[in-house]
């Protein structure tokens, strides 16, 4: 399956130039076969969902700055490539998104890592914040923010909200997630349009309940409980 063509073979609308997939390949879509099955158990869930979380990280970090760096190889001669600019942190939404800070750590380590509670709030039905800790020098990093699933897209753009506020311009943040929403995708872009997406697969929409189809269920329940 591509991402700009749909189960009938139907042209996908193009996506926001901030939204980047992973390659689209048997081997990612595979994994993502074991990750929707209802029968998966907790410990394959858990396996082949860090693989897919692995692949978006490295993906997240091919959108960082880099600049020319020569180095001295054992050989004697000298090697023209490129290092790492500016310093990063994670910063995970609760609790799914915590499921992605080890996937991070892997890749970046002693990553520095944030973490945000949104939840619902039930008089105005609004995302709220309940409770923030991230780096105090988080407005000098880039950041990689971290959510498994992006449904409506509420709490993800609460987060950004947060973030910025605490100093971080909006297109040093990366938002990685394993699937999206069309429709969430299509609210998230249009109100942060300078921050990359990164995200594993796009799926078809939203039930009634706000969960994605065909999705994989409740990330956190499959991940913690089951
Ligand atoms: N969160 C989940 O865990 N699953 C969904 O389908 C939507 C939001």
């Amino acid at each position: 399956m591509s991402n700009t063509t749909g189960s009938a073979g139907q042209p996908k609308p193009a996506l926001p130039p901030s939204v980047f997939t992973l390659p689209q390949s048997a081997q990612l879509e595979a994994l993502y076969t074991i990750i929707r099955d209802k029968d998966t158990s907790r410990g394959d869930f858990i396996f082949y969902s860090d693989r897919i979380i692995r692949l978006l990280v490295e993906e997240g970090l091919n959108h960082l700055p880099v600049l020319p760096k020569t180095v001295e190889t054992p050989t004697g001669a000298t090697y023209q490539g490129v290092g790492f600019e500016g310093k990063i942190c994670g910063v995970s939404i609760l609790r799914a998104g915590e499921a992605m800070e080890q996937g991070l750590r892997e890749v970046c380590r002693s990553v520095r890592i944030g973490k945000i509670l949104i939840q619902r709030d039930e008089e105005t039905t609004l995302p709220k914040l309940f409770y923030s800790k991230l780096p105090q020098d988080i407005a000098q990093r880039y950041v990689l923010l971290l959510d498994p699933m992006l449904a409506t897209g509420g709490s993800a753009m609460k987060a950004v909200e947060v973030i910025m506020e605490h100093g971080v311009p909006e297109d040093r943040i990366i938002f990685i997630n394993l699937i999206s929403s069309p429709e969430g995708l299509k609210t998230f872009c249009a109100k942060y349009p300078a921050l990359r997406v990164i995200t594993g697969w796009i799926d078809e929409g939203l039930n009634d309940r706000a969960y994605i189809i065909p999705g994989l269920g409740d990330f956190g329940e499959r991940r913690y409980c089951s």
